[in-house]
């Protein structure tokens, strides 16, 4: 893609660090969309709806969260699976379309934890401690009510649990061909319930001060890396906010973040992926850096993506001078597939609309509008 209009040349420069290798610093964010089979097999339609972003520019695709075992990870009825041959086999369909694209493509696997709203092996829900989540189920997820009661997990759980991440990792690698693993760690699923204070609860080696809540992540991390070998990227998406409860700020603050961010670059890792709701924002308070600012301080040498409203190129630009390797678009991708060649020709980006969100009807073959 060549770019005519100079102010956005460096959203369109390549990345090659950390094991990583994109075309462009231009990310599609991950987005769930309910769309596979019953049995979480990827279908021909989300074949198409992935592909559509690589012919549109995007240097990298970051799937929507897929579950990662046949026990408790599943969080979504008709959410897709990398749990065995068969679902790895289908989501090669998808990695292939977007090679063909000219794009690069990482599977973020997800376990919901407490979040879990529809799971089609089990009926109850595992979390660290016994603590009924905030909010309600997403009813755009087919939920309705109050979540689950989750049971405390044991021992055996949280080795099951990382084993998981571990085998979909491989799965998603040597079987479906994916570029790169993205750990889900963020939104308020599992890996974030051992973070935050409140979900936690343990007081045993996984629970107790944030050095020892983030210590899950970080055996997740630790178990793909060695799943996946030493050549493949493997990043991890971090975030304060939570799908049932948007407003939440760690209250270590920036210790807080010391803690996470240095614990996970110790980790084997590649990349962090950090997303706030306005990414450019101070992380804690009305002044400071941003999450991913503090990420870059705290994790240095590793590939920062940040996400958030960052539709604006003249943002996604400003935050890539310092905060930022690589900017993550969601809505805003749904809204313009093609949001990198629009603004590479000096067009303005369609604006998103809620009709979005629903689970993808039938989605065209990729067109260029002229
Ligand atoms: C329909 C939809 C589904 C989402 N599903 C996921 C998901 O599976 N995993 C995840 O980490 N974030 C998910 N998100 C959050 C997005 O990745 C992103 O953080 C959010 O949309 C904010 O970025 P934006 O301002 O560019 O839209 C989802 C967002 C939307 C709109």
């Amino acid at each position: 893609m060549t770019a005519s209009d100079d102010r956005y040349a460096s959203l369109l420069a390549p990345w090659e660090r950390n094991r990583i290798a994109v075309g462009n610093r231009l990310a599609v964010a991950p987005m769930t969309r309910i769309s596979a089979t019953a049995d979480g097999t990827p279908t021909e339609t989300m074949r198409r709806y992935y592909e559509r972003f690589a012919h549109g520019g995007f240097g990298l695709v970051i799937t929507e969260g897929i579950y990662t075992d046949q026990a408790y990870s599943q969080g979504y009825l008709f959410q897709p699976g990398l749990s065995d041959r068969q679902q790895a086999q289908a989501w090669r369909g998808v990695t292939d379309a977007v090679h063909a694209g000219g794009g690069k493509i990482f599977a973020q696997l997800m376990h919901a934890g407490a979040l879990a709203q529809g799971n089609r092996f089990r009926t109850e829900s595992l979390a660290p401690s016994a603590i009924q989540p905030k909010g309600i189920q997403m009813r755009v997820y087919r939920g309705e009510g109050a979540y689950c009661m989750p049971r405390s997990m044991s021992d055996a759980d949280i080795a099951d649990a990382i084993d998981g991440f571990a085998r979909a990792a491989s799965l998603a690698m040597d079987i479906a061909r994916f570029d790169g693993i993205e750990i889900h760690g963020a939104n308020g699923y599992l890996l974030d319930q051992f973070l935050t204070d409140y979900s936690n609860h343990r007081k045993d080696a996984w629970g107790g001060a944030i050095d020892r809540r983030i210590r899950f992540s970080v055996e997740v991390a630790r178990a793909v890396r060695r799943a996946v070998g030493a050549d493949k990227p493997v990043g991890i998406r971090i975030s304060q906010a939570k799908v049932n409860d948007y407003d939440h700020k760690w209250q270590e603050a920036e210790a807080g973040a010391a803690a996470v961010f240095g614990a996970l670059a110790d980790a084997g890792l590649d990349y962090i992926h950090v997303t706030e709701f306005e990414a450019w924002r101070p992380a804690f308070g009305d002044h400071g850096p941003s999450l991913a600012g503090l990420a870059r301080r705290y994790a240095p040498g590793l590939t920062i993506i940040a996400n958030g409203s960052l539709e604006d190129p003249v943002r996604a630009v400003e935050l890539l001078r310092h905060d930022a390797d690589l900017i993550a678009l969601g809505r805003s991708a749904l809204a313009n597939p093609d949001w990198p060649r629009l603004v590479a020709a000096g067009r303005t980006p369609r604006a998103f609309d809620q009709g979005l969100l629903s689970p993808l009807g039938d989605i065209k073959p990729f067109e260029i509008e002229a």
